[in-house]
């Protein structure tokens, strides 16, 4: 059962309440994604600097007879379950060569967001007509331990386009380890990472020429104003990227450029910032092949197969359990 709209207001609520009473203050990049936020990341992925995106496309475009053999080598039939599966542009390469092969699958998209599921049914059902699609909307942890039991046919779940580097090393931990206890032994993980690579090329693509990442972000403060009756003055805050190499993070804050005070309606409280004051907003993890495979190790997994684009710049990592 989906939360009701008033019990997703209020976590909203709390988590902005939270954040921004913590010292250093911060916002979860999780809200990011209203319509506008999901129109602004439409938009970044067609940067030039943001690079990730075509990568992941480039792997699937030109390795889906690999990725296809790897994941049938133990079985023809399976369920293919994508996780907060987006516009499902890139899996639809995936999808369209499984078909042409007449692999026996089921595509089942799973979101919290029951609008974004039904664009992405909709647009899978006119593209292939032939195509099983089973979408799911809720919780992803409940949806499959229900899974888990109710269906004996192997699963592969899709972790695509980098979302795992939005959680810290100790949070995708957590998923992961969770991931594997809702699995059975012979299903099948598919994890797109960002790769470490020039620093340059990084922070490049959180700190792009036309603005949009900046906009991207500031868009989370205009979503306070609307839900939640604040008066954040955008134009008081700017953006700023930065990339620590040694920990392979970019993170990105909203700077207040002055001394300032928000009244938020729905929290009945105001916020003080002192000029220069930062809100830590987003972690943008990118890993190397040891972090990987740790990652793996420690959550119950170990990678079967790795599959890189021609700059090694992402890979998407095939695991099986342990
Ligand atoms: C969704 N996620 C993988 C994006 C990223 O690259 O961390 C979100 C994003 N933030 C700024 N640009 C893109």
């Amino acid at each position: 059962m989906q939360p009701s709209s008033a019990a997703k207001q209020s976590t909203f609520a709390e988590d902005v309440h939270k954040g921004l009473s913590s010292d250093p203050k911060s916002l979860s990049s999780k809200y990011f994604y209203d319509d506008e936020g999901s129109r602004l990341f439409q938009q970044i992925m067609d940067l030039p600097e943001y690079y990730l995106t075509r990568a992941e496309f480039e792997i699937f475009s030109t390795q889906a007879p690999q990725i296809f053999a790897a994941f049938t080598e133990q079985n023809s039939s399976f369920d293919l379950i994508e996780l907060g599966a987006g516009d499902g542009t890139k899996t639809a390469v995936l999808v369209d060569y499984f078909l042409k092969k007449q692999a026996d699958f089921v595509y089942s998209p799973v979101d919290i967001s029951g609008e974004a599921i039904d664009v992405l049914t909709g647009k899978f059902a006119a593209q292939f007509p032939d195509l099983q699609i089973s979408a799911k909307t809720g919780d992803y942890f409940r949806i499959l331990d229900r899974l888990k039991t109710e269906s004996q046919r192997q699963k592969i779940l899709l972790f695509l386009g980098s979302n795992i580097g939005n959680f810290s090393r100790r949070e995708a931990l957590d998923f992961f380890t969770q991931l594997r206890a809702a699995m059975n032994e012979n299903d099948l993980l598919f994890v797109g990472f960002d790769l470490q690579k020039d620093p340059r090329v990084i922070l490049k693509a959180y700190d792009d020429a036309q603005n949009v990442t900046a906009a991207f972000n500031l868009n989370l403060l205009k979503r306070i104003n609307r839900e939640l009756g604040a008066d954040f003055n955008v134009e008081n805050f700017s953006h700023y990227a930065i990339y620590q190499p040694n920990e392979g993070a970019a993170r990105s804050f909203l700077i207040s450029r002055e001394n300032q005070t928000v009244q938020i309606g729905a929290l009945n409280q105001s916020f003080a910032f002192k000029q220069w004051e930062a809100i830590f907003m987003e972690i943008s993890q990118k890993y190397d092949l040891p972090m990987i495979a740790d990652l793996a190790a420690s959550s119950g997994f170990q990678v079967a197969q790795n599959f890189f684009d021609g700059n090694r710049y992402f890979v998407d990592s095939l695991w099986k359990t342990r």
